[in-house]
């Protein structure tokens, strides 16, 4: 198991922790693949009840790894991201996520796949794809826009404004702001809440709320298909270098 992703599990919550601090929780592809097994593991597992998606203070997390995106581009790396999306779509058990600092896009978007979000006061929620030459993934083109609406959707995911905490509760992606020292308890406490609910009525009213699920995964399938093609494309192989060059 990569160290990078911590799975922890008690009293009926898996805790998936991204942990990659040094880099913010830049998600590289082995991150994905572990993420993934732990998603799938826990769908499987009666003894969880609810998952806990995790990062930590200062950073949920950074979003894809730039690295990897320019390895992709170049072809040297077969992608395993779109099984982590079909995971999380598809994942049947409730997600909670305990968002402490930057959300940057994946880290934004996956919240969109989440039941119930607790975020710091100081956390910013923003997804730069346009700017990296890149389009939205996780199916975000289809559920940011169901969540608020067109224009903030298309302010957030296509101008790339990031979203305060406050901004993102009002928006629907938060349900809850609160001080950064409190965020990995309130959240725990809200997953802990949800697993001691009978698992078999929240499981069925989950999936009624959620609808059809072949409608999520043949977006993500579809933006996948452009995001493929993006991460070739001109635009982004300048921004990725640009990124990979820039001076601090
Ligand atoms: N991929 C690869 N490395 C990343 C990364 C990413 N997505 N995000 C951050 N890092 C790395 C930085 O390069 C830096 O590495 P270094 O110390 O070896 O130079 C380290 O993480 C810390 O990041 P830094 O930029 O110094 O922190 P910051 O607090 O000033 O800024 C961010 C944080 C997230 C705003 C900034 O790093 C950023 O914009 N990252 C890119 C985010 C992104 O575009 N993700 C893809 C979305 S589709």
């Amino acid at each position: 198991m990569p160290d990078s992703i911590v799975v922890t599990d008690a009293a009926g919550v898996r805790t998936i922790r991204m942990h990659r601090p040094e880099k913010k929780n830049a998600l590289t592809q082995p991150m994905y693949a572990e993420m993934t097994r732990a998603l799938r593991e826990a769908g499987a597992d009666a003894a969880i009840a609810c998952v806990l998606i995790a990062g930590g203070p200062g950073a949920f997390c950074a979003g894809s790894d730039i690295g990897d995106f320019q390895k992709r581009a170049e072809g040297g790396l077969e992608p395993v991201t779109v099984d982590f999306l079909h995971a999380l779509a598809r994942n049947p058990k409730p997600l909670v996520a305990a968002v402490n600092g930057i959300a940057v896009g994946i880290g934004t978007t996956m919240l969109f796949h989440c039941d119930h979000v607790v975020a710091a006061a100081g956390s910013v929620f923003t997804t730069p794809f346009t700017r990296l030459g890149l389009i939205p993934e996780a199916a975000s083109s289809l559920l940011a826009p169901m969540r608020m609406g067109h224009a903030r959707a298309f302010a957030l995911l296509v101008m790339g404004r990031p979203l305060t905490a406050e901004q993102a509760k009002a928006a629907g992606i938060v349900n809850t702001v609160v001080d950064a020292a409190a965020v990995e308890e309130v959240a725990l406490k809200a997953a802990r809440e949800i697993a001691a609910l009978p698992a078999g009525a929240v499981a069925l009213s989950r999936q009624l709320m959620r609808g059809d699920l072949d409608d999520v995964v043949k977006r993500v399938d579809i933006e996948a298909m452009h995001f493929k093609d993006r991460l070739k494309s001109d635009e982004a192989r300048a921004a990725f270098a640009a990124f990979l060059a820039r001076k601090k």
